[in-house]
């Protein structure tokens, strides 16, 4: 009942003295809840374990934002046993009725925004325009989920013929088991959690160890919106144990999981074997890893090629799977292209997230920082280190932006994926060769192409193979509703979060035929 279009979500404006004002007393508010003790939330129950996960603010890194209970397999158990014995109510709410659960929660988002962006600065590490775009990101998701259920709500139309009437309608699923990153803290995990739910699934969710708070927060704005217990669950603990256990679990009927391409590989083979009482397949969502290129053409503006390097190498400390980690430039510009990415390089600011003007902060975790900081020996081995190749973990774990010039394709600068702020530059001898080279990786999620040659341009939207491809722009920054997100091969299954199939992954259809 006019509901307004879809419309993504305005990022703040910083540059009003009144937002950077909210901003701030938002830190401070957030700061006053520091070391607070969150509990497990099964079936609207709050259940509190001995065992605890620690979350600390990586900028800072023994603060301890909070102690969130860690599940274990018996809890986890109950959890699918309330989500599964409320699933036949929910399924059967009235699809408006949950849509309009979705819109209130984003309503409550959008009244909490910046205390819920400013728990990612403290929780994740996340400068304000960074968090800011990810809480946008989660009201997105929200509002264009609720939208696209209720497209959904009465099937599709089919043919009917003389003496019979077809319908083509869709049903709930049963019980998902959620499993989201921390590199979208809120964004991702309160995205998969509201299609699976708006669906008509019950959901266990189980966030990110290292950023459980603001998943513990976003619970909060769904009960307050009227959601009912039961429905979603919230079960933070260990991937091997919790994780393992529900993947597994004969009641689970889908995974929608947001991570690394290993950790996807062995949930998607888990969730392959039928174990004693399953009679269904499980469903696979899996949204994993990228190596992503931007392709320098010879015709090209070059100060947007620098910039649009720069900001998707390192905005957020390169943490994003989406981030520009190889940038492949035609050799009559590679020079200049190279000197320009270095001079923004070094004009980047790092340092506390809390403080507005630090355009990168830190990344999530000692284990992040080791992997990323071992990169640099393979970086000098495999090219020059000419900006960054340092780092420190004295107060928080910042690494430094680096850009490695001079890497051959196959070189695993080229070829894994670091996670973090860590660019390898190549050089190609045409446009063809480029495209060649952004293609030679196992993954296939975003990749941009920086040119003024419509032929080259029209090739590269053929053949350069990426889920998500940018023309003359940066390959982070995906709009719900406007750039639907999800890549090819070893990125995924392409489910496109945030575009007009995802909820359909969450259902599955009923063809109805009555004899006349
Ligand atoms: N959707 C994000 C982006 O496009 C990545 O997950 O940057």
């Amino acid at each position: 009942k006019n509901l307004p279009d879809y419309v993504t979500e305005p990022l703040t404006d910083f540059s009003k003295e009144e937002n950077v004002t909210a901003y701030k007393a938002a830190l401070e508010k957030v700061k006053a809840t520091l070391g607070t003790d969150y509990p497990l939330i099964i079936g609207g129950e709050r259940v509190t374990t001995d065992g605890k996960i620690t979350s600390y603010n990586p900028a800072n890194k023994t603060q301890v934002v909070g102690t969130v209970s860690k599940s274990t397999k018996e809890l986890a158990e109950r959890a699918m046993q309330v989500a599964d014995a409320k699933f036949d109510e929910w399924s059967k709410t009235p699809a408006e009725e949950r849509a309009a659960i979705l819109l209130r929660a984003a309503e409550i988002t959008k009244e909490r925004r910046h205390e819920m962006s400013a728990m990612m600065t403290l929780e994740a590490g996340k400068p304000w325009i960074e968090a800011d775009a990810d809480t946008a990101e989660a009201i997105d998701f929200m509002e264009y989920y609720a939208r696209q259920m209720l497209e959904l709500k009465d099937g599709k139309p089919v043919n009917s013929r003389d003496g019979e009437k077809n319908t083509f309608e869709y049903r709930s699923l049963g019980v998902g088991v959620i499993i989201s990153p921390w590199n979208f803290p809120f964004a991702i995990m309160a995205g998969t959690t509201v299609a699976a739910a708006v669906a008509g699934n019950t959901v266990l969710l189980k966030p990110a160890s290292t950023t459980p708070v603001i998943a513990y927060k976003f619970m909060e704005i769904l009960e307050e919106a009227g959601l009912p217990a039961g429905v979603v669950n919230y079960i933070p603990g260990p991937g091997g144990e919790v994780g393992d256990y529900l993947v597994d679990h004969p009641r689970t009927r889908f995974v929608s999981f947001t991570g690394s391409r290993d950790v996807g590989l062995r949930i998607n083979e888990r969730a392959s074997k039928v174990n004693e009482g399953q009679i269904w397949i499980k469903r696979v969502i899996a949204e994993m890893g990228g190596k992503d290129t931007i392709v320098v053409d010879k015709e090209a503006d070059l100060d947007l090629a620098a910039e649009s390097i720069v900001k998707s190498a390192f905005g957020f400390s390169g943490q994003k799977c989406s981030a520009c980690s190889r940038a492949v430039i035609v050799e009559d510009v590679y020079d200049e292209v190279l000197e320009k990415v270095v001079k923004l390089t070094n004009d980047l600011t790092i340092g506390d997230p809390q403080d507005f003007s630090n355009f990168m902060a830190t990344v999530i975790d000692e284990a992040a920082f080791k992997k990323i900081t071992s990169y640099f020996d393979v970086a000098k081995e495999e090219g020059r280190i000419v900006a960054g190749g340092t780092a420190d973990d004295s107060t928080g774990y910042f690494v430094n932006p680096t850009v490695v010039a001079d890497v051959a394709p196959n070189a695993r600068l080229m070829q894994e994926e670091i996670f973090g702020p860590i660019v390898a530059f190549s050089k190609a001898k045409d446009f063809n060769e480029a495209l060649d080279i952004a293609n030679n990786t196992e993954y296939g999620l975003t990749g941009a192409v920086i040119s003024d040659n419509e032929d080259h341009i029209a090739q590269a939207k053929q053949d350069f193979f990426v889920g998500n491809l940018y023309i003359n722009r940066g390959c982070t920054g995906a709009i719900v509703g406007y750039q639907p997100f999800g890549g090819y091969n070893m990125s995924g299954t392409c489910s496109k979060a945030g575009g007009p199939d995802f909820i359909g992954l969450h259902l599955q259809s009923k063809s109805i035929s009555t004899a006349l």
